[in-house]
């Protein structure tokens, strides 16, 4: 099943399991929010790769009041999701059906950010995508990404997998939930933060760091340069 019509199935459910399927949700969204360094006036420029039903997107909206953002995702379910969270306020969300691995991104965005997505992609096409991304920031633009990252050897992959079972199953998750989420996970390809890091730099990122790392999950990013 394509990744497209996994999520377009999942749709319905997948805000109210979210919580339960990663753990430390909060403090991930945190650290992304942390990182960037606008003022919470600025009219920010977003564009959100994989929103989904907009999740994140709702989080950075919430922290810049002025931001307008742009949604793009592949499932036509989870964005008809996000239309439905953000039709309160028309004009400021913009939402695109999209595969953003196999087209050309918009341009002129401050900022670029994605959650749980770009593991999806093949490592080739996170290293493409990574280089599309620095294309479509203005000079000076961040990048953010909060994902799922692979362990560095089969030991640590295995006690990221047992970490995550055990805190969703501490969570709540319902064996219903878990079976979706595993049905979601055969879907993945996830790549080391050492390697993703080094194809931000490969892309043209500076200042490229992680901020968070728990287990499976990380945040983490780069600036596209400014030019004087
Ligand atoms: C786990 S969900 C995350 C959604 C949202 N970002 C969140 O944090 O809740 C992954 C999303 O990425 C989308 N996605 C995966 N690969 C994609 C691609 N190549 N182009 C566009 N969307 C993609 C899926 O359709 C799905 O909605």
């Amino acid at each position: 099943m394509s990744v497209g019509a996994l999520f377009d199935e999942a749709a319905g459910g997948y805000d109210g399991a979210r919580r339960r399927l990663v753990p430390g949700l909060d403090a991930l969204y945190a650290a992304l929010l942390e990182g960037l360094p606008f003022g919470e006036d600025e009219p920010v420029r977003v564009l959100d790769l994989g929103a989904g039903t907009g999740l994140l997107s709702a989080v950075i909206a919430g922290r810049f009041p002025r931001a307008k953002v742009t949604l793009v995702d592949l499932s036509v379910e989870m964005l008809r999701v996000a239309r439905r969270r953000f039709a309160h306020e028309p004009g400021r969300f913009e939402f695109r059906v999209m595969d953003f691995a196999r087209k050309d991104l918009p341009a002129g965005y401050d900022l670029v950010a994605s959650a749980l997505s770009i593991h999806h992609l093949t490592d080739g096409d996170k290293r493409e995508t990574f280089e599309k991304v620095h294309g479509s920031l203005v000079e000076g633009g961040h990048f953010v990404n909060m994902d799922q990252v692979l362990g560095g050897t089969p030991q640590e992959e295995a006690r990221y997998e047992e970490w995550w079972l055990r805190r969703v199953r501490e969570a709540g998750a319902s064996e219903e939930d878990l079976a979706a989420a595993f049905r979601r996970m055969r879907a993945d390809k996830n790549a080391t933060l050492a390697d993703q890091l080094r194809w931000l730099k490969d892309a043209g990122f500076e200042g490229v760091r992680c901020r968070h790392e728990d287990h499976r999950f990380a945040v983490y990013g780069g600036r596209k340069k400014a030019e004087y």
